[in-house]
């Protein structure tokens, strides 16, 4: 059994009741539908004042975040084990509340979660009994949305290199490409904002370096904006536009900086190793 199967074999209901949650509502709104339409662009992203506390907690576990995302941008929050990366992520989802401040989507407060931002996770949850076309078309189902399913796959299944796989089982994928079929479903209804937590920590080096060079071009392709959590500083030099590090104890944001490595992100290039050094350093500083 592969790394990815045995997480699904050990978590399949918590990706899978979240992908329901975050597909049952909303599909009713007309901005989205005309937004679909239009061929989809990436939410604009605000964080307000944003404060949380677990229930029972003697301390905030975020405290004040105040930053903002712009539409297509890729933005990678670094920071060690504990500082509150996941919890602001669950935030932005909607999957939970703040206990203050807010966050705003193209001027929109959260409230719950939504088809148009979809969270991914380290494991891919998917059915082990279906195919990967089937998978791939389930957030359009929950979403109530059966018709487009014939339109859509198949070309989200070229995108993510899986056209010769569609109606293979599951099971019988590797990890990276089981991890490919989880970014279909999560494309498949169109989103504007791609919240992803270590969705790679559980794969190989060569298959994370891969995926993370397609995510970005896949994300660039449709304009998405994405919101990646990792504590990997290569992924986030390889995938991210901007790099937020968080320090813990309250979770807070000490750096926010523009990465540019040069258009080869690979640590064959200069350019690339100055910038991924540079994130680094920032990174051990809130040690
Ligand atoms: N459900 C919860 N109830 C109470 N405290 C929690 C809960 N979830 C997380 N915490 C606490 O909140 C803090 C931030 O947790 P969070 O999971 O957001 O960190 P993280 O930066 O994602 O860590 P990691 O890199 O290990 O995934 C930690 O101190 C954690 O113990
Ligand atoms: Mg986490």
């Amino acid at each position: 059994m592969n790394a990815i199967s045995s997480f699904v074999q050990a978590r399949p209901l918590d990706g899978i009741l979240t992908l329901a949650r975050s597909l049952s509502g909303h599909h009713d709104d007309p901005r989205r539908d005309a937004k679909a339409e239009r061929n989809a662009t990436g939410a604009h992203v605000q964080i307000e004042g944003l404060q949380h506390r677990y229930k029972g907690a003697a301390a905030n576990c975020l405290d004040k975040l105040e930053f903002k995302v712009t539409p297509g941008q890729i933005v990678a929050l670094v920071g060690r084990s504990g500082c509150g990366k996941s919890t602001l992520l669950h935030l932005i989802g909607g999957l939970m509340q703040p206990s203050a401040g807010g966050v705003y989507i193209d001027g929109n407060r959260v409230k719950s979660a939504c088809p148009r931002w979809v969270v991914m996770f380290q494991a891919p949850s998917l059915f082990p009994w279906m195919t990967v076309a089937q998978n791939a078309a389930l957030g359009l189902r929950f979403a109530g949305r059966k018709a487009e399913i014939a339109k859509r796959i198949p070309p989200l299944l070229e995108l993510v290199g899986l056209t010769a796989f569609a109606d293979r089982n599951v099971q019988d994928l590797s990890g990276g490409q089981q991890q490919r079929v989880a970014l279909a479903r999560s494309l498949a209804t169109q989103p504007e904002l791609l919240l992803l937590d270590e969705p790679f920590s559980a794969l190989d080096a060569f298959t994370r370096r891969a995926l993370q060079q397609d995510v970005r071009r896949i994300a660039k392709e449709l304009g998405l904006t994405v919101v990646l959590v990792t504590h990997d500083i290569t992924e986030a030099a390889i995938m991210a536009d901007r790099a937020l590090v968080m320090a813990p104890d309250p979770g807070r944001i000490v750096t926010d900086t523009l990465l540019d490595p040069g258009p080869e992100r690979h640590r064959d290039n200069p350019q690339f190793e100055a910038e991924r050094a540079r994130l680094a350093t920032l990174f051990e500083a809130t040690a």
